[in-house]
């Protein structure tokens, strides 16, 4: 939720905000806005709206300088406006925030009371205004923020300059992702990793509580009482490219072709099929840990979430540990029966959804071992986990997740590979064979994604219909979910997911003519009650598209589109039966004309409650 940008450098730049900004574009998109110091003053630009948008109304008002800071909003508090719009200033402070300020109300009431004027209905603009009334009482710039910050309850992550001091950039943390780039005669910081890594793949990750202070001598960095505190930078082996449409029409289509690649990095070096064994060093977890763990409580949001469910189906057929499912909102606010013999399992693209996270300490104050699977380094999530799974999937920019949904599968499966083999549950021969099937998927992905102009047609014939219904049994139940979600961010076409088991009760009124069902009819143990449900559904007159590894004969005759997929273990299919519900999802966006990388109302980063 919103994305923040910042630097400080020995040459005048007008580059770096404009595009670190449209990398976090992804964060929020109703409103942008950046400053600067020039000539001595400080200067701003806002809009209403995208990236291009400033960018367009930069050309009239070029904004060369050697220190700035950038924004790109999705609202929280107050409409998306020019006035809404970040930065906020006071008196030559200005501010870019992501995050929420809880207690804003009351320090806009004592604020108002020193005579501070407010012009925007947002939580920010209470920040640049309490630095100022700091300054006002004696405090330098430092020392100002570090009070107003100890003042702010909420999350934070904001980047501060001062038309006083314009050698001098300030920015602090708290609930909300930040990251400085190192590079030399030149610092960065943002919201997330793409945003730098076309100037730098050196960052240091700020932890909550900490403030940095960016010359161009280089950062410091303090806790809010004045500690020095000694950070690492680590190297990020992402390169600029990776964060680039690389010819593809969106993200999203990048993203999902990207997909065979993505599964042959987060397996590579961490699987010996000779062995049978499965690598995964970052998971920090001894045999002793896990012969203590009573159960795993599985916790994401979002797509992650449907990842968790088949992780659940993965987790209890080859290992027998019961498993809990939960999203991060409801978990953290239910009281959960949680303890040392708990193992809580944590996933997350981003690393950063304030929901997994706040359920993360939750869990981790009771005292379970916490494990998450992630696919950014060095993310909040990841920082407090005990131990770690990164897939490896690169960066995802389009906001409907996809590379990181299908590697967060693999991640679950070479988790509980790794478990089966420490508890001695998983016969060695079983496990090779597991290990043999998981190397097939890249090119069987591929095989489906050559399907492209085929599934395409399928999609777009029933680009019209209102609603949709998805359907699938065991396994596959969470990859119905996914379908129905992908085609409603995306396509802002009503779509359910539903267990096939359960149309009866309920979904089946809703079907006539008008109402396509893609139904996931896969050679498992549920196949004939899947082919059982596509009758049900044709009896009524709905359209059944379906998702098999059934030879055509054998399925062709009862459905009305038919995508095959080719065959793997039940435990994998999830994977293959994903691929072609991204593709339904994007055709129908693509064809409808809808903004597909950045739909309207969402963002890929959900660091606010
Ligand atoms: C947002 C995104 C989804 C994502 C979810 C969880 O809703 O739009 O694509 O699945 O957050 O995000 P996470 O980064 O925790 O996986």
């Amino acid at each position: 939720m919103c994305g923040i940008v910042g630097f400080i450098s020995k040459n005048k730049d007008t580059n770096f905000l404009i595009e670190g900004l449209k990398k976090l574009e992804y964060r929020g998109y109703d409103s942008a806005g950046i400053a600067v110091v020039k000539d001595g003053e400080i200067a701003v630009q806002r809009c209403e709206g995208k990236i291009r948008n400033l960018e367009k109304k930069l050309d009239d008002f070029p904004m060369e300088s050697t220190i700035g800071i950038g924004h790109t909003r999705w609202a929280t508090h107050g409409k998306p406006s020019e006035e809404n719009a970040h930065p906020h200033q006071s008196a030559g402070v200005v501010v870019v925030h992501n995050g929420i300020i809880e207690n804003y109300l009351e320090l806009k009431e004592m604020l108002k009371g020193e005579g501070h004027k407010f012009t925007s209905e947002t939580d920010t603009e209470i920040i640049p205004h309490l630095i100022q009334s700091f300054m006002k009482k004696g405090d330098d710039f430092e020392a100002a923020v570090n009070s107003a910050l100890k003042m702010i309850r909420g999350s934070y992550a904001i980047a501060v300059i001062n038309k006083a001091e314009p050698g001098k950039l300030i920015t602090a943390r708290f609930s909300s992702p930040l990251v400085l780039g190192i590079s030399s005669g030149e610092y960065f910081v943002a919201s997330d990793i793409p945003a730098i890594l076309s100037h730098t793949n050196e960052v240091v990750f700020l932890d909550d509580g900490e403030v940095a202070t960016l010359t161009i001598d280089g950062v410091t960095v303090k806790s809010l009482d004045g500690v020095v505190k000694e950070k690492k930078s680590t190297i990020i082996n992402w390169s600029p490219v990776m964060a680039e449409k690389a010819g593809y029409k969106h993200f999203m289509l990048k993203e999902i072709f990207e997909q065979p690649q993505a599964i042959i990095d987060t397996i590579s070096g961490r699987i010996s099929e000779d062995s049978g064994k499965v690598f995964l060093p970052d998971l920090n977890i001894t045999t002793d840990d896990l012969k203590k763990v009573k159960k795993i409580t599985i916790i994401a949001c979002g797509t992650s979430w449907h990842a968790a469910l088949v992780g659940k189906f993965l987790i209890e057929e080859l290992l027998r540990i019961p498993v809990e499912v939960d999203l991060g909102s409801e978990y953290r606010y239910r009281d959960p029966i949680v303890g040392e013999d708990d193992l809580l399992l944590l996933i997350s693209q981003s690393g950063e959804t304030a929901d997994t996270l706040a359920a993360l300490k939750e869990g981790k104050d009771k005292g379970a071992k916490i494990v998450s699977i992630c696919n950014v380094v060095g993310s909040s999530i990841t920082r407090v986990s005990d131990g770690v799974i990164y897939t490896h999937a690169g960066p995802e920019i389009g906001v409907a997740s996809t590379k990181a949904f299908t590697t967060q599968i693999i991640a679950l499966y070479l988790f509980t590979l790794f478990t089966g083999e420490r508890l001695e549950l998983i016969a060695l021969d079983d496990a090779k064979k597991m290990l043999l099937d998981l190397v097939l998927i890249p090119n069987q992905i591929k095989e489906i994604l050559e399907q492209k102009d085929t599934i395409d047609k399928i999609a777009k014939k029933y680009s019209h219909a209102s609603d949709f219904l998805y359907l699938g049994r065991g396994i596959n139940y969470p990859i119905a979910l996914e379908g129905a979600l992908k085609l409603k961010e995306i396509s802002y076409i009503h779509a359910e997911g539903y267990p096939a088991g359960e149309m009866k009760h309920g979904p089946i009124a809703l079907i006539d003519e008008a109402l396509p069902v893609v139904v996931i009819a896969v050679r498992d143990k549920t196949f004939e009650k899947m082919l059982g449900n596509i009758e049900e559904v044709k009896a009524r007159g709905g359209q059944v598209i379906a998702i098999t590894d059934a030879p055509a004969d054998e399925i062709g005759a009862k459905a009305d589109g038919v995508i095959t997929i080719p065959t793997t273990s039940h435990l994998l299919m999830p994977v293959l039966a994903t691929i072609p519900m991204q593709m339904i999802a994007y055709a129908i966006a693509d064809f409808k004309g809808t903004d597909v990388d950045q739909p309207r109302n969402l963002a890929k980063s959900v660091t606010v409650e």
